[in-house]
């Protein structure tokens, strides 16, 4: 955040010089401030299901409000949530924990951010590899610890391999974030790369693993997405593995995310939250147990959806001549190379020389809004939602296509 000198009112402190609004935010109010000037926009920015919360989960929520259960609940949530979540990691990893190895909160987010609070001291690292989720380094940073960030390749599939991760690790590693399916490539990692990453942490007792699975649930591949305690069981209390109910079930305001790993940290995320915010919102927390417990039939349909909304996007894209999209496998994002447009022309005269160039340049040609590689730590790409009708996602690709087209090179 850039502080002028003089402001009024206290003084704001240092680590706020080492935090910026998150660009995703950033953008989406850019794109209501070009509504409100009444220019149609494209949003190809959307970080969230365009769906409904499902019925039952409302209803859920209303029973909830008339039962009168509308007052501070436990700072790690209720009893029931907790063994909602517990039952659904029991499903997915086969690990059984315990209730107070669990912890929920206010979205995935806070809980990460309280994670790096409760253990980063003063210049400890995080290993996050790149292209990243906007959010990471500055959590890292503003919790007093140093990003340590890893490029990754379209060659590797966006994924580190061990030999990376080994030579990233130092003694002041603390984490390695692994966030799967990926926010913004769609990079899914496969049991066989879970080990090879598990091995390397395995080897060095001081690195734990925090696992960011938030999407695991919008998934294209035949077999559920692998979670790293799956693989390595024994290092169930180094990994904190991070879910949430705002994408798999389109509750993104419900604010409700939970976390499960070594007791003493779900302890202190509690304690961080009863010093904060108390608690998650006690009527958020019913819907979360509805839909934890609802069944598949609202994923399996919405994935259904996102999968050919997927494709049109993927095909379309790739159709471009100077853009090379990556078919996502999980997640309602595509991942774009468009470095080859770097250095070309606008019709005005304007030479492209950065990802924010390009951006500008689709925006006023078409409309279309992307969110910039340079923001994930990956200079020459965009990302582009999919989650968005099929008529949407119809008239953006034209309008890149246009934008693109318009461009010297
Ligand atoms: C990778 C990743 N992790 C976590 C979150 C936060 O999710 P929540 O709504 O549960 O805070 C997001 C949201 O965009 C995300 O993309």
């Amino acid at each position: 955040m850039a502080i002028p000198e003089t402001l009024p009112g206290p003084a704001p402190a240092e680590r706020m010089s080492r935090v910026k609004e998150s660009p995703s935010s950033r953008v989406a109010d850019r794109v209501r401030d070009f509504q409100a000037a009444g220019r149609k926009v494209l949003p190809l920015t959307i970080g969230e299901p365009d769906f409904d919360t499902p019925d039952h989960v409302k209803e859920a929520a209303v029973a909830a409000i008339r039962a009168g259960e509308t007052k501070y609940t436990s700072a790690n949530g209720t009893p029931a949530l907790r063994r909602a979540v517990t039952a659904r990691l029991l499903r997915k990893t086969g690990q059984s924990y315990g209730h107070d190895e669990i912890c929920v909160g206010g979205g995935a987010k806070q809980l990460i951010f309280l994670a790096f609070m409760a253990t980063l001291d003063e210049g400890d690292e995080v290993v996050v590899p790149a292209p990243y989720w906007v959010s990471y380094p500055d959590m890292v940073t503003v919790n007093g610890g140093r990003p340590v960030i890893i490029g990754t390749t379209a060659a590797e599939g966006y994924k580190i391999t061990p030999e990376r991760l080994r030579a990233a690790i130092t003694d002041r590693t603390k984490w390695v974030v692994l966030n799967t399916p990926n926010n913004p490539t769609g990079a899914v990692y496969s049991e066989a790369e879970l080990r090879g990453l598990t091995d390397v942490v395995r080897a060095h007792p001081h690195v734990s693993i925090l696992c960011d699975e938030i999407y695991d649930e919008i998934n294209y591949g035949a077999q559920p997405v692998p979670s790293a305690v799956t693989v390595a069981p024994d290092l169930r209390e180094r990994v904190f593995l991070v879910n949430g109910v705002s994408k798999a079930y389109a509750m993104t305001g419900w604010r409700i995310g939970y976390g499960a790993g070594a007791r003493w940290l779900c302890g202190a995320i509690g304690t961080l939250q009863s010093q904060s915010s108390s608690c998650p919102s006690s009527v958020s927390q019913a819907a979360a147990v509805a839909a934890l417990d609802g069944g598949r039939e609202f994923i399996d349909r919405t994935v259904g959806v996102y999968t050919a909304r997927r494709d049109l996007l993927v095909s379309g894209l790739a159709a471009i001549d100077g853009l090379r999209p990556t078919t996502p496998e999980g997640g309602f994002y595509v991942w774009v190379d468009a470095s080859a447009l770097l250095g070309s022309v606008t019709p005005s005269g304007k030479e492209v020389t950065s990802d924010a160039d390009l951006a500008e340049h689709f925006l006023d040609t078409s409309g279309v809004v992307v969110i910039t590689g340079d923001s994930y730590g990956c200079p020459g790409h965009f990302r582009a939602s999919f989650a968005l009708s099929s008529e949407t996602i119809r008239e953006a690709v034209a309008g890149l296509a246009r934008a693109v087209e318009s461009l010297r090179r």
